[in-house]
């Protein structure tokens, strides 16, 4: 079946794709895109063609799902058919709406002339694959948009709308934006051409912005952790500033070299997982989401204010509440300077500021939150303060309303028992800072209703972060996991690894932070407290006597200008401490330990595979429904690289044997399912 219809309306050809999901670039519709091109440009009664999509998206680019198949090499390729289009005697116009990403916008690249919706997003995304573009886009895009804003694009991958792009300067990218219906208007567009030639080809222009790429070349440098496809775009872009053809062919050599790298191979996982993560079992097409138009967060600190800025930042207007009209207050104002902190720098436009602020009520009153769809406790972190939260929210919250908890240990089905309605309250549990970490966590207790989760993936959605299902358990799924990865990283301590070694070890990796600087910034103090009370609940806990002395030394990190590392007049750069040499030092003296040393890569294997092996405890459990949204709770909630893919597949790419074997040396015995998987020569999905 070809994905394309072909239409008429006076002497214009409209070719419109129709490959569902996304209009992807399948074998299927390229060459359905082909045959009504060539069906246009060989009828006499056509004078012109605009090529569009189907109303909602004009396309996410290349099938993803081709990569690596026959039909992924099988003509017409992308780049064939993009030359059918350039070359057309006919002028071809594009209709761009709603999305046109990667080769979507290579394809439109390939017409002569361009109109899109306003509202339209535009993108070359390929490196968030691991890839660069590989139909044209990194030698056409620096052509229409000059080098330095087409560089931007290409190496930060993000969407810009169509009414920003018309806004660059000298930009030849777009020939007209409206607010209107775009096919309609690309249609009236080609009439108004008549018979003007010659018909303009982006290959024919040079590059007339030729601006320095020297200082992103640095950015991209220091921020990519090891992420290629990013250097490699840019020297691509580089090369628009000499022949088309070259710049060509140096793209096809670099795309082909990266659709086979491991980079490209985790990213894609990553971003498959992140859809996989959203199939439910009970949610099904039929399951019918709630009504979520007004949201209630109970507790304004921390987290309670980071989460109702979520809502605020979507357009839902959020009641906030808080047990004294002091912390009540603070809640409101730490919202406040965030927002006009964003507005100073130039990120958030004082409007939107002022329309959010607007969505925010203030309260007092249980009451108060009575008409609400949705409400997300967030308080202490304390049973008997929870079960006072519950039971006054069940007792007045309207009928069918979902009642939320942010807990982080807490045992939510014990907390759903507060309420006579357990089948509607289910754990949403946020990442700090709220507002910024992109994970949720939707824990599942055993009474909650489908009807319920699958509210609370739409609320996810809606407020743009990945959701995650995840069993009840302590810790769920990333901080049981943390738990273990931090255990491992004190284990290397005490016998003799530096935090230093450590932190530069798994940084090198590619986690954006070590577990010790990562300590330092969010302050030892809250561990600190958090062993202290498991110390008096079970005396037996085996205790972190190194993070205690340095606790006890009033060290909590950059907060107190000291920690695993000195913070020399309150800069964040973290320095070898001499304190903390000494404080080890005596340890391994006291003890009686000859301090080991370890290779970076064993030290990475040493808290990687611990991650795998709670990871695969968790799956075995049933705790997560699959591997791969362990991947996604890792990449999205804890810094693990993204371009590895997840400790999960990562372990899979270094085999399931070779990390039993690397556990079983530490001294741990592996989980049962990683040992029988790696016995039969499975993996984990
Ligand atoms: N190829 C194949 N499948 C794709 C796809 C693609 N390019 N983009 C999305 N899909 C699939 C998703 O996997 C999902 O499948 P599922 O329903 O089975 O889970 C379905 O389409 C819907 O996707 P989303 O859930 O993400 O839907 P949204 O509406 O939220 O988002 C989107 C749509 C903005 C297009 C988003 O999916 C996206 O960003 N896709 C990736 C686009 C991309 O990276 N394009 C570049 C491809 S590489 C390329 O073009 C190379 C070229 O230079 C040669
Ligand atoms: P916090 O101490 O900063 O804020 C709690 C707020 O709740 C305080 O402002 C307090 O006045 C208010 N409060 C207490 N009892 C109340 C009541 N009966 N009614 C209304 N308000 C009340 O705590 P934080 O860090 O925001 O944590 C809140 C919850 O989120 C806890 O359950 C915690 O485990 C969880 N969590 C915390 C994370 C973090 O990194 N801080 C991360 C994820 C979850």
């Amino acid at each position: 079946m070809l994905s394309t219809h072909y239409a008429v309306t006076g002497n214009v050809a409209v070719i419109s794709l129709d490959h569902p999901p996304v209009n992807g670039l399948a074998l299927a519709a390229r060459q359905g895109l082909l045959r009504d091109v060539t069906r246009a440009l060989e009828s006499s009664e056509i004078g012109s063609i605009v090529l569009t999509g189907n109303g909602r998206i004009f396309s996410a680019g290349a099938d993803i799902t081709e990569f690596g198949t026959p039909d992924a090499l099988a003509e017409p390729s992308l780049r064939t058919l993009i030359e059918a289009l350039e070359d057309a005697p006919k002028p071809v116009v594009a209709a761009i709406d709603g999305v046109c990403f990667g080769g979507g916008l290579e394809l439109a690249l390939g017409a002569h002339y361009r109109v899109a919706a306003a509202a339209a997003r535009i993108a070359l995304p390929e490196v968030k694959l691991g890839l660069v573009p590989g139909a044209g886009g990194t030698q056409r895009l620096p052509r229409v948009l000059g080098l330095r804003a087409a560089a931007d694009m290409i190496t930060d991958g993000a969407a810009r709308t169509a009414a920003v792009l018309a806004e660059l300067p000298g930009q030849k990218l777009l020939d007209l934006v409206v607010d209107t219906d775009v096919e309609s208007a690309a249609v009236r567009f080609a009439e108004s051409l008549g018979n003007s030639v010659p018909l303009p080809r982006i290959r024919d222009l040079t590059v007339d912005r030729d601006e320095d790429l020297a200082p992103l070349r640095a950015t991209l440098a220091k921020r990519g952790r090891g992420l290629r496809a990013p250097l490699v775009a840019l020297d691509l872009v580089e090369q628009a500033r000499g022949p088309f053809s070259d710049g060509t062919s140096a793209e096809r050599a670099a795309f082909t070299q990266l659709v086979d790298d491991g980079q490209s191979a985790g990213l894609r996982h990553a971003f498959f997982a992140e859809r996989a993560a959203q199939n439910v079992p009970g949610v099904t097409k039929d399951t019918t989401a709630r009504t979520v138009s007004k949201v209630a967060v109970v507790g304004a600190g921390t987290m309670g204010t980071g989460i109702a800025m979520n809502f605020l930042n979507a357009g839902i207007p959020v009641a906030l509440s808080e047990s004294s009209r002091e912390a009540l207050l603070r809640g409101v104002a730490t919202i406040r300077r965030t927002y006009e902190a964003q507005v100073e720098k130039g990120r958030l436009a004082y409007t939107a500021f002022v329309d959010r602020m607007s969505l925010l009520e203030t309260s007092l009153e249980y009451a108060d939150l009575a008409s609400c769809d949705l409400v997300i406790e967030a308080v202490f972190e304390d049973m008997d303060v929870k079960r006072a939260v519950f039971t006054e929210l069940d007792a007045v919250m309207k009928p069918g309303a979902i009642l939320a908890s942010n807990t982080s240990t807490l045992d939510i089905d014990l907390i759903a028992e507060f309420t006579r309605r357990p089948s509607d309250v289910v754990g949403l549990h946020f990442f700090s800072p709220a507002n910024v970490m992109s994970l949720l966590e939707i824990v599942r207790p055993k009474k909650v209703s489908d009807e319920v989760l699958a509210t609370a993936l739409e609320v996810a959605r809606r407020i743009g972060k990945v959701p995650v299902v995840a069993g009840v358990c302590d810790g769920f799924i990333g901080n049981r996991m943390l738990a273990r990865y931090r255990r491992a990283a004190d284990d290397l301590l005490e016998a003799g690894a530096s935090p230093g070694q450590i932190d530069s070890a798994i940084e090198q990796f590619g986690y954006a932070m070590g577990p010790y600087r990562a300590s330092d910034l969010s302050g030892g103090d809250i561990g600190w407290a958090v062993r202290k009370r498991q110390y008096l609940e079970n005396p037996d806990v085996r205790r972190n006597e190194i993070a205690d002395e340095l606790c006890e030394m009033g060290r909590f990190g950059q907060k107190t200008g000291a920690g695993w590392y000195d913070y020399e007049d309150g800069r964040r750069d973290a320095v070898p401490s001499p304190v903390v040499a000494e404080l080890l030092a005596s340890y391994y003296q006291r003890n009686g330990i000859r301090p080991q040393s370890y290779s970076a890569e064993s030290i990475v294997q040493r808290l990687v595979f611990s991650l795998v092996d709670e990871g695969a405890r968790i799956l075995e459990e049933g705790i997560a429904l699959r591997a791969s949204d362990i991947d996604v709770v890792y990449i999205a909630g804890y810094g693990f690289p993204r371009y590895r893919g997840g400790p999960m597949y990562y372990a899979e790419t270094v085999g399931l044997s070779t990390v039993e074997a690397a556990l079983r040396a530490d001294g741990i015995e592996p989980a049962p399912l990683l040992v029988e998987l790696a016995r039969d020569g499975r993996t984990f999905d």
